[in-house]
């Protein structure tokens, strides 16, 4: 898709605005052997310091571009699908997943795999734009997100991403909602 090359010139207001803030608290919770999923052109790569890091992304032009912020860090980019984890049981500590569970086709798939290569006792944590709770509002996102699922990589403004997090009985230890509720902020302790 065209607009993988802008997607760090496009979204640069909106980090500098609210959503690097919202990272950094997010990924002060990352501990022990990581797995990013989805890593994109790599936004969160700044944000980790001695961790040790794998990041699946299937779009090699933006595997391609997330090299570059890698930085000397420990953080190895391989091609990968959430839906179909490459990995064992219980191998990762952490697994990070931002802006990501809008995308993937099967996101409640991706969820369980999820909870499958993390470790018990680990933590799954997870910063995502969500379908609101406003009626109106996501009323106006199921009619935005036909258009805007064709120019965003195939993001959808109107899922219910913590409600089904919920339902597949995830054990959230800190939830919370900002930017007007249209964002979330999920620590998950894996059970
Ligand atoms: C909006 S970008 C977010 C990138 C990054 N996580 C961030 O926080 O900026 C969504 C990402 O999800 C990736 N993606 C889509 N389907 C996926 C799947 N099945 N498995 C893993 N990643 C996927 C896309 O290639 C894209 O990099």
């Amino acid at each position: 898709m065209s607009n993988k090359c802008c997607y760090d010139f496009f979204m640069d207001p909106v980090e500098k605005a609210f959503l690097t803030k919202l990272r950094k608290k997010l990924l002060e919770e990352a501990k022990g052997k990581i797995l990013e999923i989805g890593s994109g052109t790599g936004v969160n790569f700044e944000l980790y310091n001695n961790h040790q890091v794998v990041a699946i992304e299937p779009d090699k032009k933006l595997r391609d571009e997330s090299l570059k912020k890698i930085n000397g860090r420990n953080i190895t980019i391989i091609s990968g699908d959430a839906e179909n984890l490459d990995f064992d049981d219980n191998e990762f500590d952490t697994v990070v997943v931002t802006l990501v569970l809008c995308t993937i086709p099967d996101y409640k798939k991706s969820l369980l795999e999820i909870k499958r290569v993390c470790k018990k006792g680990g933590k799954i944590l997870v910063l995502e734009h969500v379908r609101h709770r406003n009626k109106a509002l996501a009323l106006l996102q199921d009619i935005l997100t036909p258009g805007w699922k064709k120019i965003a990589l195939g993001c959808h403004l109107n899922r219910p991403t913590v409600e089904v997090i919920e339902s597949l009985d995830f054990k959230i230890v800190n939830k919370e909602y900002h930017i007007g509720n249209n964002f979330a902020l999920l620590e998950i302790e894996n059970n």
